[in-house]
């Protein structure tokens, strides 16, 4: 299984300042930006990049108290399989606490955390994209193609729904990779 880097998630204090931090300075673009629950936090997600939905997100849910600010880090895997046994692998291991299988229409996860309590995901893409923020779990007991097909039917109708390919196809014109 090959672990490629993706992306990070980090708590912030002042969600604006950052937000036009990275926007000016590393010229991050908004991707999306919405309310994780119906309470919040805000989080606001960024790239530069067509392969990535975001390559940073921001979510407004850092105390004075916190030690960290990190929320989680991601990493891509190449299939649903990979995923599935990185699900298997952690709820079997005793230094892993709160393993969960989590979709956002455009990637298949698990969310777990190391024993210092920093968040991990690893997540294969979903031949879909669809606005964000989304979270709905899936079932590691399906086939690939169950999976694929809850995702779809439970995704369709949502704001953004697209074909993955589409969507990088018009971020790779936004974000001029297609200049010589
Ligand atoms: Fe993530």
């Amino acid at each position: 299984m090959r672990l490629q880097w993706s992306h990070s998630v980090i708590r912030v204090r002042d969600l604006e300042l950052m937000v036009a931090f990275y926007r000016d300075i590393l010229g991050f673009q908004v991707a999306d930006r919405g309310l994780l629950g119906p309470e919040g936090p805000e989080v606001v997600f960024m790239s530069g990049s067509s392969t990535d939905h975001h390559q940073i997100a921001f979510a407004k849910a850092r105390g004075e108290e916190d030690a960290s600010s990190l929320e989680h880090m991601a990493f891509r895997v190449d299939s649903i399989a990979d995923v599935r046994t990185m699900f298997e692998r952690v709820t079997k291991d005793d230094r892993v606490q709160g393993a969960a299988p989590i979709t956002h229409g455009n990637a298949i996860s698990v969310y777990f955390s190391d024993p210092e309590k920093n968040g991990i995901e690893i997540f294969c893409d979903s031949p879909f994209s669809v606005q964000q923020p989304q979270i709905r779990g899936w079932d590691p007991g399906s086939s690939d193609a169950e999976i694929l097909a809850a995702v779809e039917s439970g995704f369709r109708e949502e704001p953004g729904f697209m074909p993955m390919d589409e969507y990088r196809a018009q971020k790779a014109q936004e974000f001029g990779e297609n200049d010589a």
